[in-house]
C-alpha cells in the first residue's frame, strides 16, 4: 500500500523510479531474511550467500519478483509491469557475495532473474543489478584497496537482459584510513575507470547511483559532488555513456530521525543545493540519444539527471 502511494505521487510530479527488489543488507529483511525462510522450512544453510545458491530460496525470491510485477496499484489501477512511472528494476541493492570473489555466483542468479523477467513480459521497463561496481579479481587493482567484493562489474554487466550499470561511491567509508583528498583522488579514477569501461567494453549507459559524503564541512560535500559532476557531465555532452548520478540521500524538512550526515534538503538553500541545480541544468540540455538506441527499451524511461 505504501509503495502504490509512492509509485502515484511518482506519476503525478514526473518522478521516475528505480525500484529495488531485494536488499543485499539486513535492513528491510534483506538476502538474510531470504535464507532464514529457507532454514525455517528444513534447508541446510551455511551463511546468507546461500542466497545465491539454494533453490528454494531462489523460489521465494522469483515468487517475490512476480508478485511485485503483476501487482495493480490500488491507487492508479495500473499494473506495476506496465506503469511508465517505474523506470527501471534492480535485481538486488549492492549484491556482495563475499564467498566467491570471483563474482559467478551473483552471475548464475543474475541470469537467473533475468530469464524471469522474459516469462513476465515485462518489456517496460530497463532492468539493472544494483551493484556498487567493484570489479572481479582480474581487475581488483581498480577497487578500493585493491580487495574483491565477490562481484564483477564487467561479468555482471555484460548479461544482455541488463540495460544499464550502476556505480556507488563511497570514498568516505572505503578509505576511510586516508584524508579527504586522497579519498577525492581515488573518487575520480573510480568514476573515470567505470565509464571508461561502460563505454568501450560493456557499451551501455552508467549511472551513478549512489554517492556522497558525510559530515558537515560543506566545502568537502561540494568538492566531492564536483569531482563527480563533472566526469559525468564530460561524458553526457558528448553523448557518452553517462547517464547521470544520484546523490546519497535526499530528504525533507521533518525527516530528522533519517539523517545520516549524507543528507540534503533541497529547500533548505546551500552551496551544495546550488551545485545540484545546477548539474541539473546542463544535463537538461544534453543530448540523450544513447539509452534509446538500445532495441528493448521504453522509450518512456528516457530521461535521467
Ligand atoms: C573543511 O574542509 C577543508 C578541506 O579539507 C578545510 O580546509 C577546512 O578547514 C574545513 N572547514 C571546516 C569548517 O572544518
Amino acid at each position: 500500500m505504501g509503495l502504490d502511494f509512492v509509485i502515484s505521487e511518482g506519476g503525478k510530479f514526473g518522478v521516475k523510479l528505480i525500484l529495488s527488489l531485494v536488499n543485499n543488507f539486513n535492513d528491510y529483511g534483506g538476502k538474510s531474511e531470504y535464507v532464514q525462510w529457507a532454514k525455517e522450512r528444513g534447508e541446510q544453510m551455511q551463511n546468507e550467500d546461500n542466497f545465491f545458491t539454494n533453490p528454494m530460496v531462489k523460489r521465494f525470491y522469483k515468487n517475490h519478483i512476480k508478485t511485485v510485477l503483476t501487482r495493480r496499484n490500488t491507487i492508479t489501477g495500473v499494473v506495476y509491469k506496465d506503469d511508465p512511472t517505474i523506470m527501471a528494476w534492480e535485481l538486488m541493492n549492492e549484491p556482495r557475495c563475499p564467498s566467491d570473489v570471483s563474482g559467478a555466483m551473483i552471475q548464475v542468479t543474475n541470469i537467473l532473474s533475468s530469464v524471469l523477467f522474459c516469462c513476465y513480459k515485462d518489456e517496460n521497463h530497463l532492468l539493472e543489478v544494483g551493484l556498487e561496481g567493484f570489479y572481479g579479481a582480474s581487475s581488483s587493482q581498480k577497487n578500493p584497496n585493491n580487495s574483491p567484493h565477490g562481484t564483477d562489474f564487467i561479468a555482471n554487466n555484460q548479461i544482455p537482459s541488463v540495460d544499464f550499470a550502476t556505480v556507488h561511491s563511497y570514498p568516505d567509508q572505503w578509505l576511510s584510513g586516508r584524508n579527504h583528498f586522497g579519498q577525492l583522488d581515488f573518487l575520480q579514477q573510480w568514476i573515470y575507470d567505470h565509464i571508461e569501461d561502460a563505454q568501450e567494453v560493456l557499451q551501455k549507459p552508467v549511472i551513478f547511483a549512489e554517492f556522497g559524503k558525510s559530515g558537515y564541512n560543506a566545502s568537502q560535500k561540494n568538492q566531492l559532488y564536483s569531482v563527480v559532476y563533472s566526469l559525468i557531465y564530460r561524458s553526457a555532452r558528448i553523448v557518452g555513456v553517462a547517464a547521470g548520478g544520484l546523490f546519497w540521500q535526499q530528504l525533507v524538512q521533518g525527516m530528522d530521525s533519517y539523517k545520516d550526515g549524507y543528507e540534503v534538503i533541497l529547500t533548505e538553500p546551500s552551496s551544495t543545493v546550488r551545485l545540484i541545480a545546477q548539474q541539473s541544468k546542463r544535463l537538461s540540455v544534453t543530448p540523450r540519444r544513447f539509452l534509446s538506441k538500445r532495441k528493448h527499451e521504453a522509450p518512456k524511461a528516457k530521461r535521467l539527471t
